[in-house]
């Protein structure tokens, strides 16, 4: 255990959103209090702008810049914090989650006026998957929202978690008074726009404190003892074993534009958030503090550059200590590979690093050799697991416009599909490519980045289909024969498994309930 100091103040996670909740202005408040930003506005500009869907040039421009932003690395009271970042755009959902599955907690923000929204539903789905500990922080207190009673029955019913308020608020809107921590038994009264520094909570160890009462007044004071009575009758005493297994989420309230409650929450965060996991792979767990170095690619990014067709990739360590320039086993490719200039991000600026450890999330510089999934070690040949493919939701024919360039064709679409931007699957023995996306905008991005990477010409014809579910089945001539009578809605995906693409619910149910032997998955897993 040469690195448990090095592991043990690492804490890697994503703060995640519907859009608009609040997800840019949380990280920006997180990064101004670790001081790796000094003004507010630095991260926001760099967001994917939510009216830009008709232009996705300029969406891939921004995305590019956010390359910068997809890892922030910063310390806050001496904790090694790397923040991921997730793209809110919902045609890059599953960039978002495999992402996800690079971090050891996460942070969702939801909208105190809204609510839980679609993809809030989305993405706690994929955090179960992994029963990723969650924290949930209420967002835009300031505005006039649910009665938090109601507002915590709802989450808990719509996103299937149970939930344990650690803060509580006082009213909503302009009646906004403050929250009062039940962790710390204190107060933190609400004024807008604080600077960092500027936030003081008092402390208020028994809410039959007369302090109370001269704080937010008679009325509001008696009815937090009343709520934080019933908080204590029906959510009982926080306990963080139930957090750290994803059985349970404790809930912040706050007001990230106006910075209130939000250095309460980093700093509850640092204290019960998890320091990095071990891991399961195809062969066994991967102790986090093992001496050996692993890590697994889960995000590739294309240079929208034409004079620079490097990628790069972005590994999670998972153990052991990476080091600039030394040879490590790319298990796939079974070839020994090193890096000269591995990048950590600190903030906005890349830098050469010379090494890095579990938790830590640096960029590859990629010439092609790279997949998702794939893995690195000192020598010993596993996959991570659990790294999923969601079905996408659009699916389109691809055309070939140019005969002679056929086999760039098969080239740009084998790469681009390494990198995660689409699925590909094929018909009628490799005939027939269909990509399918969970945006449309991928679609523009593919056509463009053939033509201009590959020189090959493409056009899509829309499919009727809306979900992809993977087959498998103990009985194998089951399975021949459902695909033999379905030749038009079964596919192959790029690693030979069966795929079923359902027209719509109707149809699925149907197949569904007709063959009891198959068995349909909603996602597939690069390696099981
Ligand atoms: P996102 O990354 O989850 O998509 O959300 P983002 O932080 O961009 O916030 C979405 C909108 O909500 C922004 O307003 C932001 O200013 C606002 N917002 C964030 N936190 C709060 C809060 O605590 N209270 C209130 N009232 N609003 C909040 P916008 O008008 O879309 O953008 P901007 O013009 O303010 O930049």
């Amino acid at each position: 255990m040469k690195f448990e100091n090095e592991i043990n103040k690492r804490r890697t996670f994503a703060i995640i959103s519907h859009p608009d909740a609040g997800k840019t202005t949380l990280t920006e408040k997180f990064l101004l209090f670790g001081g790796a930003i000094q003004t507010a506005g630095a991260v926001k500009s760099n967001k994917i702008k939510k009216h830009a869907t008709s232009d996705f040039m300029e969406i891939e421009r921004q995305r590019g810049i956010s390359v910068a932003t997809s890892v922030m690395s910063f310390e806050y009271k001496g904790v090694l914090i790397n923040l991921l970042d997730t793209p809110g755009h919902k045609d890059f959902a599953e960039d978002t989650y495999r992402t996800l599955t690079a971090v050891d907690s996460v942070v969702l923000v939801i909208d105190g006026v809204k609510g839980v929204e679609e993809q809030t539903r989305k993405l706690m789905e994929v955090c179960r998957m992994r029963d990723t500990p969650v924290i949930v922080f209420i967002n835009k207190m300031d505005r006039d929202g649910q009665n938090p009673f109601d507002l915590l029955d709802d989450i808990e019913k719509d996103l299937k978690i149970s939930l344990h308020p650690l803060s509580w608020p006082i009213n909503s809107g302009k009646d906004f008074k403050g929250v009062y921590s039940l962790y710390d038994k204190s107060l933190l009264l609400f004024q807008p726009n604080q600077k960092a520094n500027e936030s003081e909570s008092v402390k208020i160890e028994d809410l039959a404190d007369p302090a109370l009462d001269n704080l937010v007044g008679e009325k509001d004071a008696n009815q937090l003892r009343e709520d934080a009575e019933l908080i204590d009758g029906v959510y009982g005493r926080f306990d963080n074993e139930p957090y750290l297994k994803g059985q349970k989420a404790p809930v912040f309230f706050g007001s990230a534009i106006n910075n209130f409650g939000v250095k309460e929450l980093l700093d509850t965060f640092i204290r019960i958030s998890p320091t990095p996991q071990s891991r399961d792979t195809t062969e066994r767990r991967v102790d986090v503090m093992q001496d050996k170095f692993c890590g697994f690619i889960f995000k590739i990014h294309a240079n929208l550059d034409p004079k620079h067709r490097d990628r790069i990739a972005f590994l999670r360590v998972c153990s052991g200590k990476f080091e600039r320039n030394k040879f490590y086993h790319h298990v796939r490719l079974n070839k020994d590979v090193r890096f000269s200039n591995p990048y950590s991000f600190l903030a906005r600026d890349k830098d050469v690093i010379e090494e890095a450890y579990a938790g830590d999330v640096i960029g590859l510089f990629d010439t092609g050799n790279f997949k998702i999934g794939d893995t690195l070690t000192e020598g010993e040949n596993f996959y991570f697991t659990g790294i999923p493919s969601f079905s996408p939701e659009i699916f389109k024919e691809v055309i070939n416009k140019d005969p002679m360039k056929t086999k760039q064709l098969e080239k740009g679409l084998n790469q681009l599909t390494d990198e995660g931007v689409a699925q590909l699957f094929t018909q009628h023995n490799g005939n027939r490519k269909i990509i399918g996306c969970v945006g449309d905008l991928q679609f523009e991005v593919i056509q463009y980045r053939l033509l201009q990477e590959y020189g090959a010409s493409v056009q899509f014809n829309s499919l009727p289909f809306y979900k992809a579910c993977w087959l498998t089945s103990e009985n194998k001539s089951k399975l021949e024969e459902f695909t033999r009578f379905k030749t038009g809605n079964t596919v192959i995906d790029k690693d030979g498994h069966i795929v079923y693409l359902a027209q719509s619910d109707w149809f699925l149910n149907t197949e569904i309930a007709n063959n009891p032997d198959i068995q349909f998955h909603f996602s597939s897993e690069i390696h099981k």
